[in-house]
């Protein structure tokens, strides 16, 4: 297929605004109407935070291409993956008339997204293990569809979606296939991002948030065809990503094995609060989880939630979207002895 086919016309059409330090990062800069004195703090890495960053990410994307094992052109880095999220519906959904598809449950921000975009969402429901029903979604696909958004593994079920499925939706359907992978670094398999010099129209998205350790520092990052990276690169915010964020993501990629061993920790404390979770009266189902977190039921579960809120833990209520469940995140042993024993306490009443 080809992308440009998609893509809304206006886009096509634009004129990107060009920045100043598009051409030109050293010399001497009078170009951008800067403070050539410098910062009113002190400048701790001496990134000259008296300067507009790099619009085009070049030093972390030759970094985390490296790291990855792949090529710097087919990378992109956002301001988390939620700004990827809202670029790509701005890429290829008309408002009004083109339509997403969302696997329900799933992750609430792609919806919100579209709403805000005034695009519409088919939301399809997994089946009954969590996986694609592709069936029902060939037959919800109309001539304005334009995206499917795939998390895996899945927020809140914790579940990896089948890459096989992913991937006969990527070759079959004319539009965007996006799979958000924010919790791939806990999973037991492989991200899909080796797979995006196959078909052009495949999205994957990955974030430091997670198994980095870094949600207040706002950095996600997606793998495409060279075609989809520069249309990301074409409607962005000038200089969406800023030098201080650049300089903790160039770090923590120097310092990799300690992400990984992070996700070791976290991966036996799952262990540790499922095992506990199963053998706990008043648990009702332990879903298995290829993530931080773990989803399971109870009765009562809003009621559960507010008395855990009260004892000062506090984890998510997922009852609307999946009956009668709580999600919590995997926490420090400490943590998790708290949670475990407050919810033990409150569901003996
Ligand atoms: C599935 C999923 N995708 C994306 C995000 C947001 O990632 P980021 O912090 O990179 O914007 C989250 C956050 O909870 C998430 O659960």
């Amino acid at each position: 297929m080809k992308i440009e086919s998609i893509v809304r016309k206006n886009i096509l059409q634009l004129k990107p605004y060009t920045s100043a330090r598009e051409d030109h990062l050293t010399g001497i800069l009078l170009d951008a109407n800067e403070n050539s004195f410098g910062p009113v703090v002190n400048d701790e890495w001496n990134i000259g935070l008296n300067r507009y960053p790099d619009p085009f990410h070049n030093k972390l994307r030759e970094e985390l291409a490296s790291y990855l094992s792949m090529r710097k052109e087919n990378l992109f880095i956002g301001v988390g993956s939620d700004e990827i999220i809202d670029l790509t519906i701005r890429i290829f959904c008309e408002p009004k008339i083109d339509n997403v598809i969302t696997l329900e449950p799933t992750y609430g921000m792609y919806k919100v997204v579209c709403d805000i975009n005034d695009v519409s969402t088919i939301s399809l429901p997994l089946n009954n293990n969590f996986q694609i029903d592709l069936e029902k979604v060939y037959k919800a696909i109309t001539t304005n569809t334009k995206v499917i958004f795939i998390c895996s593994p899945n927020n809140p079920t914790g579940n990896l979606i089948e890459p096989k499925s992913i991937m006969e939706l990527a070759e079959k359907f004319n539009g965007i296939v996006f799979v958000d992978e924010a919790y791939i670094d806990f999973a037991s398999q492989d991200s899909l991002i080796a797979k995006v010099g196959r078909v052009p129209n495949l999205i994957v998205t990955r974030t430091f948030s997670k198994a980095w350790g870094l949600a207040g520092v706002r950095c996600g990052f997606c793998a495409s065809s060279k075609e989809i990276i520069n249309l990301l690169y074409k409607i962005k915010m000038p200089y969406n990503l800023n030098k201080l964020t650049s300089e903790v993501i160039l770090h923590a990629l120097k310092n990799y094995e300690q992400k990984d061993k992070f996700v070791q920790a976290i991966k036996n404390e799952r262990k540790f609060i499922k095992d506990e979770l199963n053998s706990m009266p008043g648990i009702t189902k332990v879903y298995p989880s290829e993530t931080n977190y773990i989803l399971f039921e109870c009765e009562n579960p809003s009621s559960v939630y507010t008395k855990l809120i009260e004892i000062g833990i506090v984890i998510r209520d997922r009852s609307s979207q999946v009956k009668n469940s709580l999600r919590v995140s995997v926490g420090t042993r400490e943590e998790n002895i708290k949670f475990l024993n407050g919810l033990k306490d409150i569901l003996a009443g």
